[in-house]
């Protein structure tokens, strides 16, 4: 995808500017989100225009001018090429997401990760997503694993009401719900006990909310996928100490099934997953 969108702005870049446009941007259903170093703004509407003419189907470029930040996991941003639209549908896995980039957290760059959660997934197992966003995990499990019940709690508004869309559009809507809410208050009020899986998808609250996933399991335990920031060399093994310990605290038993890095982060830190078995 880099080297298409390089090759379109030759001549219209100069050498050092090409090798700015450094990683590869997403495209979300028809708008393509892309991250520019300053040196690259005045050639922002440039870039835009190469990306639609590389993309065909992208109407709408847009770059991203914060972190992903705040509760919510959202983003600024602003319109360089094409319609000024924030809202598409997106497709992964057999399931469509309708999103708005500028209200929700989406990453497309989880299809996979999706996919292999959905998997593990019995059948009849219940399932609880703490973070579940606008569902794309939650859906991808009620189509590909084979689960009786998802509880797929968000607390952001936007979030919730793109959920609800979506769960529509996939036509799940009698094996996932969706809850608008705070995970640790809705665990506390109506899912205690009450869980074979939990999903844990915000690295960022895993720690402050692990205590949630395990009172959100039956007695009899289940499985937590623990999702973490893990910094080589070590990789995993803190956060492995961190589950053993918090753990062993509330009477519980942890055994790690696997462990995977998803993506990178920043230097030498990924974005990590735990699958753990909890007794
Ligand atoms: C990184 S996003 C993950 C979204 C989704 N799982 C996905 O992969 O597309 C984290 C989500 O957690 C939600 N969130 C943050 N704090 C929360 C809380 N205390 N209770 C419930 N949801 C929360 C945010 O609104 C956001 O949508």
């Amino acid at each position: 995808m880099l080297r298409n969108l390089r090759e379109a702005l030759k001549g219209q870049l100069t050498d050092e500017e090409l090798k700015q446009l450094g990683r590869a941007f997403d495209i979300v259903g028809n708008i393509a989100v892309v991250k520019l170093p300053d040196g690259l703004l005045p050639k922002k509407h440039l870039i835009g225009e190469a990306l639609m003419h590389v993309h065909r189907h992208v109407r709408t470029v847009l770059r991203q001018t914060s972190a992903v930040r705040g509760e919510f996991r959202t983003r600024e941003l602003e319109v360089i090429a094409g319609e000024p639209e924030t809202e598409t549908t997106y497709h992964e896995s057999g399931c469509s997401f309708k999103v708005d980039l500028a209200k929700v957290y989406f990453s497309p760059r989880l299809a996979h990760e999706r996919l292999r959660i959905a998997q593990l997934v019995k059948p009849g197992e219940i399932v609880t997503n703490l973070f579940a966003g606008v569902g794309s995990y939650s859906i991808v499990i009620a189509k590909h694993g084979q689960a009786s019940r998802v509880y797929s709690i968000d607390k952001n508004p936007a979030a919730f009401d793109y959920m609800c869309t979506n769960i529509r559009i996939n036509k799940v809507g009698d094996r996932v719900m969706a809850i608008l809410g705070d995970a640790r208050e809705v665990v506390e009020t109506h899912l205690r006990e009450k869980t074979d899986r939990v999903l844990m998808p915000l690295p960022e609250l895993a720690r402050e909310f692990f205590d949630v996933a395990l009172l959100a399991l039956k007695p009899e335990g289940g499985m937590v996928h623990f999702y973490d920031f893990g910094k080589e060399p070590e990789l995993f093994k803190p956060s492995l100490e961190f589950t053993r310990a918090a753990a062993a605290a509330k009477g519980r038993k942890v055994e790690l099934l696997e462990s995977r890095a998803i993506r990178s982060y920043a230097t030498r830190v990924y974005h990590i997953v735990l699958d753990l078995k909890v007794s």
